[in-house]
Formats: C-alpha cells, sequence, structure tokens
C-alpha cells in the first residue's frame, strides 16, 4: 500500500549553481568544464570505459605499476605523506601500499561519497596507514588542513588527468603543488604520450558508444544542477584527436536547431552547433619532462609500457629560482 511517498525536489537554481556552468553555456563556443562529467552515472561510466578495448591509458598504465612496482617504491621511498588527487574508488593507490608502503594516506576527490566508502574497507586492509579522506575540486588549489604532515609527501597524480589542464593551465598546477611540497617533497605522475592519431580517436570514440554516453551524461547532469531541459537524443558526441594542437577534444553536437531553457535563461544552438565538454592533451615524454622542470620538478625516473604510450614519472621538488 502506498501510504507516502517523497517526491524529489527539482534541482533548484540557487547558489550552489556553479558560476562558471552558466558562463560556459553562454559563451558564443558554448563550453562545460569536464568535472561535471563526473556525477554518479558518469563516474561510474567512466570506470566502464576503463573497461573499454580501446581506451588503453588505464590498462597501460597499471601495466607499468604492476611491472615496474618496485622500483617505483625504491624512487619514492616508504614512509611517505601519500596525497591522491582525484582518488576516486582509491584503487590505484591501494594497489601501491603494499610496496610505497606510506605512513599517511590523503584521497582527494571531487566526489566524497566515492572516496569514503573506498576508504572505510581500506582501513580494515592497512590498519597501519593513517587514512583521510578530502572533498575538494582540487583544480583551482589544494587547501591541505593541519592534520596531513607536511614532511615527505608525495603527490599522486595517475591516470593521465593533468591533460584535462592546457600546458599554461598545467604548470600553473603543477607549481602550486610545489609550493606545497616543501623541501622533500615529490609527485608520481601517469602521463599519456602523443601516439598515432587512429589509436586516439578510437580509444575517445568507442564502438560501444560507452564514452558517448559518458559525454551526453553531462547534459542530465546539467539538467539536474541548473534545472535546463537538454534533450539528450539531440545531442551527438564527437570525439576525436586534434593533432594540431596536441590535445583529444570531446564536444556535444547539436543534431538540430533548438533553443534549451533553464530558469532565468537559455539559448539557441544551430544545427552542428557544439558544447566543448573536454580537452586531453597528449605529450611528448620530452616536452612532459620540460613541463615538470618549469613547474619546480626534477624528473628523476621515467617508466614506459614497451610501445611507449604511456609514462609514470617520479620528479622531486627542486629549489625555486632565487631560494
Ligand atoms: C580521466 C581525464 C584522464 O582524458 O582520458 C576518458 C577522461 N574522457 N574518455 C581522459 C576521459 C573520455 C580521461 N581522464
Amino acid at each position: 500500500m502506498l501510504t507516502s511517498c517523497t517526491i524529489e525536489k527539482p534541482a533548484a537554481p540557487s547558489a550552489h549553481v556553479p558560476a562558471e556552468l552558466y558562463a560556459g553555456l553562454a559563451a558564443e563556443a558554448a563550453c562545460i568544464s569536464p568535472k561535471f562529467l563526473y556525477d554518479a552515472l558518469g563516474s561510474k561510466l567512466f570506470e566502464a570505459i576503463c573497461e573499454l578495448p580501446e581506451y588503453y591509458p588505464t590498462r597501460t598504465e597499471g601495466a607499468i605499476f604492476e611491472r615496474h612496482g618496485a622500483e617505483i617504491a625504491q624512487a619514492c621511498g616508504a614512509g611517505t605523506t601519500l596525497i591522491d588527487l582525484g582518488a576516486g574508488n582509491c584503487a590505484k593507490a591501494a594497489a601501491l601500499f603494499p610496496l610505497l608502503r606510506p605512513s599517511q594516506y590523503v584521497a582527494v576527490d571531487i566526489s566524497t561519497d566515492f572516496v569514503s566508502e573506498a576508504l572505510a574497507r581500506l582501513r580494515q586492509r592497512f590498519p597501519h596507514i593513517a587514512m583521510s579522506a578530502l572533498g575538494q575540486d582540487f583544480s583551482s588549489g589544494l587547501r591541505l588542513p593541519d592534520s596531513v604532515r607536511a614532511e615527505r609527501r608525495l603527490f599522486f597524480y595517475p591516470g593521465s588527468s593533468l591533460g584535462n589542464f592546457t600546458p599554461a593551465e598545467a604548470r600553473a598546477f603543477l607549481r602550486r603543488l610545489r609550493g606545497q611540497c616543501g623541501l622533500d617533497g615529490a609527485l608520481l605522475i601517469g602521463i599519456d604520450l602523443a601516439k598515432e592519431k587512429a589509436l586516439l580517436d578510437a580509444a575517445y570514440d568507442d564502438e560501444l558508444g560507452v564514452t558517448a554516453a559518458f559525454n551526453l551524461n553531462v547534459l542530465r547532469h546539467v539538467n539536474r544542477l541548473l534545472g535546463a531541459d537538454f534533450d539528450v537524443r539531440r545531442w551527438r558526441h564527437a570525439g576525436f584527436y586534434n593533432e594540431a594542437l596536441g590535445r583529444v577534444e570531446m564536444h556535444l553536437e547539436a543534431r538540430e536547431a533548438q533553443r534549451v531553457r533553464w530558469p532565468g535563461g537559455g539559448r539557441s544552438f544551430a544545427a552542428g552547433e557544439r558544447i566543448h565538454t573536454e580537452n586531453s592533451y597528449k605529450y611528448r615524454q620530452a616536452d612532459a619532462i620540460a613541463l615538470l622542470e618549469q613547474s619546480g620538478f626534477e624528473a628523476t625516473r621515467v617508466w614506459l609500457d614497451p610501445r611507449r604510450w604511456f609514462a609514470v614519472i617520479h620528479a622531486r621538488a627542486i629549489a625555486p629560482l632565487g631560494a
């Protein structure tokens, strides 16, 4: 018997709606920041992407960690304060715990629910590692509480997420990390390398359409956040390598002319007009090392897979110029 029911309130546009979302949608060349790809379903779709035969980065990076784990741990040293940027389900860091043996683990992610669940399980398996979760969008700066030890910080930034930044933004981001390294901090980072266009096109526009679903799902997230009325069926996914700019781009393309509304606003899209949803920069190894150097880090070791598709780099913080 139905005695009561809860009706989900439509997300009212409020001060909680990020201003950057409105700004991006209103811009002549519309864009939505890739961080909005990761609502609950989006995070699951990304996990599914990682299982696709075409999407090599996660698997390739995992193979590097597996094959060179002992050396990587040696380069990092035991007893570090491991700060996991974009921890997600914490699986990548957890796989390294037995070798890396950090004394403290800080899992930072924009979506706290995901991380807190994972940490609860990890605490039981590794009771001697002090663990904490931090719900933060760290893309514009990381705020670490005092409980995070200042010594021996090892920032862990796997998965080539750095690729979401333009090179200039990446430098600014890395410089801020460098600023939080103290004298003995370091960085363990995974970077996807530039490669043949056909491989990259397939990795970001897979046969099953999982990446398409991942990309289109951002419109549903925006509908919830803004109270907008994007009709997903009227959009198509575009994902391809822009060789000239050295990056993969994802866009959503209007299948037909349409008007989209949200409380207090709206806009028209012409047929074929696009919303830019993601950049994923691919670096050459030397350029990645140069980028780190320009940001106050010195690459001490680089590990590659046999096909040289992906690089895992250990870099130590170097004294800022003039210090
Ligand atoms: C999580 C940003 C590393 O750029 O490859 C996967 C996201 N986008 N397929 C990437 C993504 C489309 C991914 N990163």
